[in-house]
């Protein structure tokens, strides 16, 4: 009789050729076996009956914050607050204090993710203006998702702005390169027309339509020209994701779970706590999101998950922290939004999993099939729930969505096998390993 390490029994397994009632057999942190696998036995059983099983989600996007400031979040508390909220890999940004830009700081946080993580984790390289010509060999380290650029100025140092810098980033490598897009010297030019203390909404008359449109328009005329593939992280304009689907050959499009959810009344109501770059913008952009989310302009759905103390986020405008925290609350929102019709399941399934598998390269995830990692992300559509700031376990303790109830849940995380979360409770210890690239 075949012996299993975890059988999962009866749930709806969302494949990439449709939604088929199935069971998933794992060994040796594998997926071995799909199909009905009555009669076989397992050290393990989950009985998914009820539940909807997903491919691991991957949340592509998000700052744990480490090297930083503890008491804001860390990899531990990050990757623990993911697989709550149904992820089993994120992708950790490079902006952290100080920034991760070279071999030796990639070598720390590759053994430091294997000693703490709760998932796992991809890493990206932060572009810098003094390691342009290390870039090349930084991309090729092991776990490495993509070279960060921050064409325009957000949190950190990070800060790569002219032309000609960033022809010779893209000149440096050939892997696809992820950009924040927003043009620096329009965000420059137009600082001094705002003082401390003007209201929150302000943020998105300074960082306006033009100042995305810009910078996406110049860095797709270099990427033009080298013929370097891009990813614009955060695309938050009508005007940019119709104008990049014309440059699909070339640049793939992430949307956050921001832009798809909340429109500017949020200044009114949270104040600095909707305060993110690129910033929410009115309801025309929200639509366009959605538009570009259906007709396939993009590729991926990301949280930027960007958490800042209180105080930070309190702070009087301009001077107020830009980002808000989104790991733990990613799955259920987008779930909500596949109740309320939005998109289905299999959509989000190619945008949270397929999607950041294919355009990073990341090896055996983000697919229901033998011989891929045994990731899980077990939804229970049926309930009804609502977030609350007690809920989020990021050190920072608060969410834009603190009273936001979704409709669908997200009740299971496995990991290689692993069962890292059940009914809310985070079990095992910190199981987490470095992503591998191709
Ligand atoms: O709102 C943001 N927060 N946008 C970014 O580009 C960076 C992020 C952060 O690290 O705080
Ligand atoms: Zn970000």
């Amino acid at each position: 009789m075949p012996h299993y390490d975890l059988i999962l029994r009866g749930g709806q397994a969302v494949l990439p050729w449709g939604i088929e009632p199935l069971d998933i057999g794992v060994r040796d942190g594998r997926i071995a076996a799909m199909g009905s696998l009555r009669g076989a036995e397992a050290t393990q059983e989950v009985d998914c009956r009820h539940l909807h099983v997903l491919p691991g989600l991957i949340d592509a996007h998000v700052h744990l914050r480490e090297p930083g400031d503890a008491a804001v979040e860390t990899i531990a508390t990050g990757t623990k607050a993911a697989v709550l909220g149904g992820l089993a890999a994120v992708f950790d940004m490079p902006n952290t204090a100080p920034s991760i830009t070279d071999s030796a700081q990639l070598a720390w946080k590759r053994k430091y993710v294997g000693e703490v993580a709760y998932c796992d984790v991809g890493l990206y390289v932060g572009a810098s203006k003094k390691n342009i010509a290390d870039l090349a060999a930084l991309e090729a380290e092991e776990n490495v998702c993509a070279v960060k650029v921050f064409a325009g100025s957000s949190t950190g140092d990070l800060l790569i702005e002219d032309d000609a810098s960033l022809e010779a980033v893209m000149r440096s490598g050939r892997r696809r390169i992820c950009y924040h897009s927003e043009d620096e010297y329009r965000l420059q030019a137009r600082k001094p027309n705002y003082t401390s203390g003007m209201p929150h909404r302000k943020h998105m008359e300074w960082r306006d339509v033009e100042c995305a449109m810009l910078g996406t328009k110049r860095l797709m005329a270099i990427a033009r020209k080298t013929g370097r593939p891009a990813h614009i992280l955060h695309v938050s304009t009508a005007e940019e994701l119709a104008y990049l689907a014309d440059y699909k050959d070339i640049c793939s499009v992430e949307v956050l779970m921001n832009h798809l959810t909340q429109t500017d009344e949020a200044y009114d109501r949270l104040g600095g706590y909707a305060v993110m770059n690129p910033p929410i913008r009115d309801q025309r952009h929200l639509e366009a999101a959605w538009a570009a989310v259906r007709n396939g302009t993009v590729d991926v759905v990301g949280s930027d998950h960007a958490p800042h103390s209180r105080a930070a986020k309190e702070r009087p405008w301009p001077d107020t922290a830009a980002g808000l925290t989104g790991i733990q609350t990613i799955v259920p929102v987008m779930l909500d939004h596949v109740s309320a019709g939005r998109l289905s399941l299999m959509r989000l399934v190619d945008l949270m999993c397929a999607g950041p598998a294919r355009i990073y390269g990341a090896v055996n995830k983000g697919r229901l099939a033998v011989g891929y990692d045994a990731d899980f992300t077990l939804v229970d559509m049926a309930k009804s729930r609502e977030i609350t700031n007690d809920w989020i376990a990021s050190p920072c303790g608060w969410t834009p969505f603190d009273g936001y109830r979704c409709q669908g849940w997200p009740v299971g995380t496995i990991i290689r096998g692993h069962i890292a979360m059940r009914e809310d409770e985070v079990q095992g210890g910190p199981i987490g390993r470095p992503v591998n690239f191709r």
